[in-house]
Formats: structure tokens, C-alpha cells, sequence
């Protein structure tokens, strides 16, 4: 190539290169704060009548070596506007969906679990009974016939046995039946004097309606010292029901039979029968049982090895979900155990 044509060329080259240089630098430059910013720069750069396509047309018209160095130059700065257009894109469309979130939406809520109503009530029993001086004791759930029966005083095919049916594990083995047994297995261990309450599940073979269950709860009482007489039972049993239920409660005492107490008593609370629901409850008498008790018998204490001569005591047993029925007013003994979160969760409890 002669020298001029050279020089006209490089001339050219350089001057396209600045061109292209001070359009790279006012599309770096362009202020883009709305999606209106956005567009005028697609107009202004991006469009068929905006500056890149005018520069492609200016380009076919060039002569072939020019076209070599300048066609790279060009395609890189079509690059770097579309770049500068898609990130400022998608920047605004992040901030315009962060702005359009309505931040009054409820959150996520997330259920709060409680206690159970059975396993609050026992809770408030215990306490109370822990302020009158018993610790607490618990005992196996399958146990054998000896503790549930024989060391209680039910002979073998005595008909005291019938009163509660039972769930057999194996000939010897069975769903404790009631939480007396605990008794016998404190009583065996013979750490007296016996100050103690044995809360804790059994289990019954009953055909279930809205009194009764196959399982439910009890609360057993053993006080087993030198002296202890039927009215420390009373006073016992008296400050208990005053304490759960408020102090104008009325109670009366009834002679009963149980084959481990000898006297035996249920003792009733006065519920009266202004409800229907009373009414039902307590068969329309105004009265409804919630404990058995007496002093313990002294063949217990004897199959025990405590000494009847030296040592007296009282026991009683508490039906834990009739007293929550009573306290609550819950009026189908089954409704605590289906699980139905609407009715469990109006017991609620840290
Ligand atoms: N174990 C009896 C029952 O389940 C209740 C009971 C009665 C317990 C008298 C006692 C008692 O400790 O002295 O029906």
C-alpha cells in the first residue's frame, strides 16, 4: 500500500476507534434510575433508527480492510451497550418486586403446641398435693397379679375381681387395672413412714360412651405412719378439694367397699343440678363421685411386711379425667382423647 492511502486509512481507524470509545463511554455513562431511563437508552442506542444500527449501516458501506479492524471494535461495544441494558434491566426489575411485596400479608404462623388438658389437671393436683407434704411415685402400666390384686386383698377367684375388668398381658400379667398398685409396690419397699401420691394411666375393659373409657387416669394417695387416723384422711381430702375446685365446695363422705381399705368411703362433690348437663352427670342427684379411700386394710399392710400393730395408714384413688370434666365442663369424657386440635387447643398452657 502507498503511503497516503495508508495514512488516510490509519487516520480513519483512529478517528472510528475514538468515535466508538466516546459512544462506549456516554452508554457507561448514561444515568438509568427508572424503567423511563431504560427505555430512553434503548432508544437511544438500541433501537433500528438508534446509534449501534446507524454504526453497523456506516460499517457495510466501508472498504474490506476497514471493515477487519473496525467490524471487532463495533461488536465489542454492541456488547457492552446490550450488557449495560440487560443488567440495568434486570436491577430494576429486582427492586420493582421488592417494592410491589405488600408487607401486610400475615406471616407464616407457626401452631404453638401446648399440654394436654389430662396432663395440666394432674399437674395442678400434684402441686397441691406436694404442698401438703407427699412426694410422688410412679409405677409399671403392665403388672402382675400380685400387685394389682393378691397383695390388695383380692383373693383369687373372688368376686372383687369382677368389679374391674381386665385387659390380660398373660395369665399373670395384665394393664394395671388401677394405680393401687403402686401402693403395694412403695409399701414392699419399706421406707416408712409412706407420704406419697401415685399419679398414672389404667386401664379397663369397658364398653366406651361418654362416662367411661378403656384407659383413663388416677391419682393414688398412700400416708402410712404410726397414728394416722381415718380424719387425717378426711382433712386430707378436704384441703385437696377446697384447693382444686375453690373453697365453697360442698362434699360429703359415702361408706362403700373396697377389698384393700377397711373402713372404705367414696367421697362425692355437690354439683347440683341446675344444668342438663349436671343433671346427666350426676344422674340427677346433684351429686358425683371422684374418689375412693379408707384406711388401708391390715392384710395389705401384712402381705406388705408393715407391722399393723405399729403402723396405720389411709389411701385414696382420684379419677383425674372426671375431675376434668367437672372443672372444664366437658361433657364427653372421649373428646379428650380424639385428638381434635379445636377442642385441645382451648386448654392452653405454657
Ligand atoms: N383403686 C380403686 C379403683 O380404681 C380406687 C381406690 C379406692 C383407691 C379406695 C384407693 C382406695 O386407694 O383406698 O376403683
Amino acid at each position: 500500500m502507498d503511503i497516503v492511502p495508508f495514512l488516510i486509512f490509519a487516520l480513519f481507524v483512529k478517528n472510528m476507534k475514538e468515535k466508538l470509545n466516546k459512544i462506549d463511554e456516554s452508554a457507561q455513562n448514561f444515568i438509568i434510575k427508572s424503567k423511563n431511563d431504560l427505555e430512553n437508552f434503548r432508544l437511544k442506542f438500541l433501537v433500528k433508527k438508534g446509534i449501534l444500527n446507524t454504526l453497523f449501516l456506516e460499517f457495510k458501506e466501508l472498504p474490506s480492510e476497514e471493515k477487519k479492524e473496525i467490524g471487532q471494535l463495533l461488536n465489542n461495544l454492541k456488547k457492552s451497550i446490550e450488557g449495560i441494558y440487560q443488567s440495568e434491566n434486570s436491577k430494576l426489575n429486582k427492586e420493582e418486586n421488592i417494592n410491589n411485596q405488600n408487607n401486610e400479608l400475615p406471616g407464616y404462623f407457626s401452631e404453638l403446641g401446648s399440654r394436654h388438658i389430662i396432663s395440666q389437671v394432674l399437674d395442678d393436683m400434684i402441686e397441691i398435693f406436694e404442698r401438703l407434704g407427699f412426694s410422688v411415685s410412679t409405677g409399671p402400666e403392665i403388672e402382675d397379679d400380685w400387685h394389682n390384686f393378691s397383695a390388695l386383698n383380692f383373693p383369687k377367684n373372688h368376686p372383687a375381681r369382677d368389679m374391674q375388668d381386665t385387659f390380660f398381658v398373660e395369665e399373670e400379667l395384665a394393664l394395671r387395672t388401677h394405680t393401687s398398685s403402686v401402693q403395694v409396690r412403695l409399701m414392699e419397699k419399706g421406707d416408712l413412714p409412706i407420704r406419697s401420691i401415685m399419679p398414672g394411666r389404667v386401664y379397663r375393659n369397658e364398653a366406651i360412651s361418654a362416662r367411661s373409657n378403656c384407659f383413663f387416669h388416677q391419682v393414688e394417695g398412700l400416708y402410712i405412719d404410726k397414728g394416722v387416723s381415718f380424719s387425717d384422711l378426711k382433712q386430707t381430702l378436704y384441703n385437696f378439694v377446697k384447693e382444686f375446685f375453690g373453697p365453697e365446695t360442698k362434699v360429703r363422705f359415702r361408706a362403700s367397699y373396697f377389698p384393700f381399705t377397711e373402713p372404705s368411703a367414696e367421697m362425692d362433690i355437690f354439683l347440683g343440678t341446675k344444668t342438663e348437663s349436671d343433671n346427666r352427670l350426676t344422674k340427677g342427684t346433684g351429686w358425683l363421685e371422684i374418689l375412693g379411700c379408707g384406711m388401708v386394710d391390715p392384710n395389705v399392710l401384712v402381705n406388705c411386711n408393715i407391722d399393723p400393730k405399729t403402723y396405720t395408714g389411709f389411701a385414696f384413688g382420684l379419677g383425674v379425667d372426671r375431675i376434668a370434666m367437672l372443672k372444664y365442663g366437658v361433657k364427653d369424657l372421649r373428646t379428650f382423647f380424639n385428638n381434635d386440635q379445636r377442642f385441645l387447643g382451648q386448654f392452653q398452657s405454657l
